[in-house]
């Protein structure tokens, strides 16, 4: 099963797509976490996505595309995969296309959960993730079970550097121009899915196995 997730940043397509991927036995793909792995380890890569990261800016599609099309070839990926964050421009989504067409292969499900913005910069502030296995907790709404500490791998929780209010809102602005199309692109290939992603996490969760199966 090959799954994309849309989704405004702080949408919860993280949360909901690492739930997938432990359900479905899959993996969960996501650009943001493996740039963000990147910048930890001060690689050439994460020197250079960071410039962009930190203004709220998308990393160019020169530097994403061909680490996703890399990452899905491997053996780990040939039962199907979820990915989160990618693609977020159509030249990705052509990419991500192109890559799948020519292996006789293409998207299963795209599915968007929708927020409106006015909750998204509540949420973005209580976040805290864990750079070092990609879980994501908020304070509030998904407290881990130990202040600080990461239940899955039990490194310490971080405040995201990107999580600044001002920042947030640069990045609604840079999803609504350049990832928001992708919803035209996926509903026209008959694979777009939406769900009410203001609800409970559970409750998100159950709209998506309910589309999945
Ligand atoms: P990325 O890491 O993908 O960030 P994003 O899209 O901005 O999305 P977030 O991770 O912020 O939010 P999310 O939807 O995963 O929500 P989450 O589940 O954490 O990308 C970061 C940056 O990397 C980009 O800005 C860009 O620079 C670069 N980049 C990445 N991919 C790229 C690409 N393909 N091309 C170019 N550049 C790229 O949930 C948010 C919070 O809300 C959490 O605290 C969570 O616990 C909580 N929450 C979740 N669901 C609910 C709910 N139902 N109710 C209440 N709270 C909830
Ligand atoms: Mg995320």
């Amino acid at each position: 099963m090959k799954i994309i997730m849309l989704g405004a940043p702080g949408a919860g397509k993280g949360t909901q797509a690492k739930m997938i991927a432990d359900k479905y036995g899959i993996p969960h793909i996501s650009t943001g976490d493996i740039f963000r792995a990147n910048i930890k380890n001060g690689t050439e890569l994460g020197k250079k996505a960071k410039e962009y990261m930190d203004q709220g800016l998308l990393v160019p599609d020169e530097l994403t595309c061909d680490l996703v099309v890399d990452r899905i070839a491997q053996p780990d990926a040939a039962k199907g995969y979820v990915l989160d964050g990618f693609p977020r421009t159509i030249p990705q989504a052509e990419a991500l296309t192109a890559a799948l067409k020519a292996r006789g292969e293409s998207v299963d499900y795209a599915i968007d959960v929708d927020v409106p913005d006015e909750n998204i910069v509540n949420r973005m502030g209580g976040r805290r993730a864990c750079l070092a296995c990609g879980a994501t907790y908020h304070v509030s709404f998904n407290p881990p079970k130990k202040e600080g500490i990461c239940d899955v791998c039990g490194k310490e929780l971080v405040l995201r550097d990107d999580d600044k209010p001002e920042t947030v809102q640069k990045r609604l602005d840079v999803y609504h121009a350049q990832t928001q199309p992708l919803i035209d692109y996926y509903t026209k290939a008959g694979v777009l899915r939406s769900v009410d992603g203001t609800q409970d996490i559970d409750k998100v969760f159950g709209d998506i196995t309910g589309i999945l199966g």
